[in-house]
């Protein structure tokens, strides 16, 4: 039944991930966007050690305390023994219509909070356990993405176990002389190397293996210009424009320094103009990878075009950096949605994907032991 209650909702964001700090900002921001007289919002914030911090606490942080400070008060008050500890925090809440969360990285786009959300039999903004945890892995993407035939860079899996066997000289017969090392589930850049001869793809497989037990090595795009691209909705997807990031020169990629360090050399072009016919296919590319992938709600999708002007799906982000200035939400600005009319639309895309889920049939008959399979013995005597 249609009331005029409030929609409440629960914002969470922080986390372990080197992007504690911007989903920090992301989620201020949205908070301050958020109208109240739709609204009724409540935050909680995951430490860098993932405890969840309830409502009160979080709002001191968002008002200027500083986390330390506010860490330190609360968590003397949580029992550290009961294993429910890092979640104990949502009791605060018992009429909470929806989850909204703005967690970059580990734990967040990852498809691990999708659960807790799905346990806790709640809506929630975003993908779901499934397409958070494959667009997460670049591994698992890139099969999806090959299979529904979107254009991908080639690349090898390296393992602790095949180590040995994936030496330099096989790897840059099959992927030249110019590779990049990923360890398949992390962001922001964090463990990855460009390498050109064996000492460098040594030395950067020892570094990608302290963050994963999975690595990609891919062939490198020379000179790449790195285009991107926000989607929206559920079942039937709309593309933004295109938004372009310009890394200096004298760097060698968007890499961890440039990207979070030091980023006043980068320049974001919004919107990028390109040639149409590119500008089509980039467009065609992440509508196609989103229904592959079975993203919901919302994700940016970051492309590399190769001196020819061939694009390259890259990689998905199903949580997006969304302070007022990320990509995401500007490249909806320049497409003609507001920041807090996007916020609206995610909400109810994340409210009528949960309607639709409710329809899924979950009973089943009880079953008799008359039931079983009867079972046939060929023991030796
Ligand atoms: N195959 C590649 N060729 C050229 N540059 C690459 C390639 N893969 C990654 N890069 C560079 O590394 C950056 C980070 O890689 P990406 O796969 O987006 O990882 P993350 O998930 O950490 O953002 C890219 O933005 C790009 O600058
Ligand atoms: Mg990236």
């Amino acid at each position: 039944m249609q009331t005029n209650r409030k929609i409440h909702v629960a914002l969470l964001f922080g986390g372990n991930s080197s992007e504690h700090d911007v989903s920090k900002r992301s989620a201020h921001n949205i908070y301050d966007a958020m109208d109240k007289q739709k609204y009724d919002v409540s935050l909680f914030m995951f430490t860098k050690d993932g405890v969840l911090l309830g409502d009160q606490a979080s709002k001191r942080i968002f008002d200027g305390e500083e986390e330390d400070d506010v860490v330190a008060d609360e968590y003397p008050k949580i029992d550290v023994h009961n294993p429910l500890a890092p979640i104990l925090a949502l009791q605060e809440v018992q009429d909470i219509d929806i989850f909204y969360p703005v967690i970059h990285g580990n734990l967040g786009e990852d498809g691990t909070v999708q659960g807790l959300f799905k346990l806790l039999k709640k809506p929630y903004i975003g993908s779901n356990v499934l397409a958070s945890a494959v667009s997460f892995d670049k591994d698992m993407t890139k099969r999806i993405l090959s299979q529904a035939g979107v254009r991908n860079t080639k690349y090898a899996v390296v393992t602790p176990e095949n180590k040995d066997a994936m030496t330099w000289t096989k790897i840059s017969q099959e992927l030249g002389n110019t590779v990049f090392i990923k360890p398949a589930n992390q962001g922001s850049s964090v463990g990855i190397h460009r390498a050109v001869n064996e000492q460098e793809y040594v030395d950067g497989l020892t570094d990608a293996f302290n963050y994963d037990f999975k690595i990609l090595v891919e062939e490198a795009i020379a000179g790449p210009k790195e285009i991107e691209i926000s989607i929206l909705g559920n079942e039937k997807p709309r593309a933004s424009k295109l938004g372009a990031v310009r890394v200096p020169d004298s760097d060698e990629f968007y890499d961890y320094q440039n990207k979070f360090v030091d980023a006043s050399g980068v320049v974001f072009e919004l919107p990028v103009i390109l040639p149409e016919k590119l500008t089509n296919e980039i467009t065609q590319m992440a509508l196609k990878a989103y229904v592959a992938l079975g993203m919901k709600g919302l994700s940016r999708i970051d492309f590399l075009v190769d001196q020819n002007g061939v694009p390259y799906l890259s990689e998905p982000n199903t949580l997006p950096g969304f302070t007022n200035i990320s990509l995401y939400p500007q490249m909806w600005e320049v497409s003609g949605i507001s920041y807090s009319e996007l916020i609206d639309q995610i909400i109810q895309y994340g409210l009528a994907e949960y309607q639709r889920n409710s329809k899924i049939k979950y009973d089943f008959e009880e079953l008799g032991t008359e039931h079983v399979g009867k079972k046939e013995y060929n023991l030796d005597e």
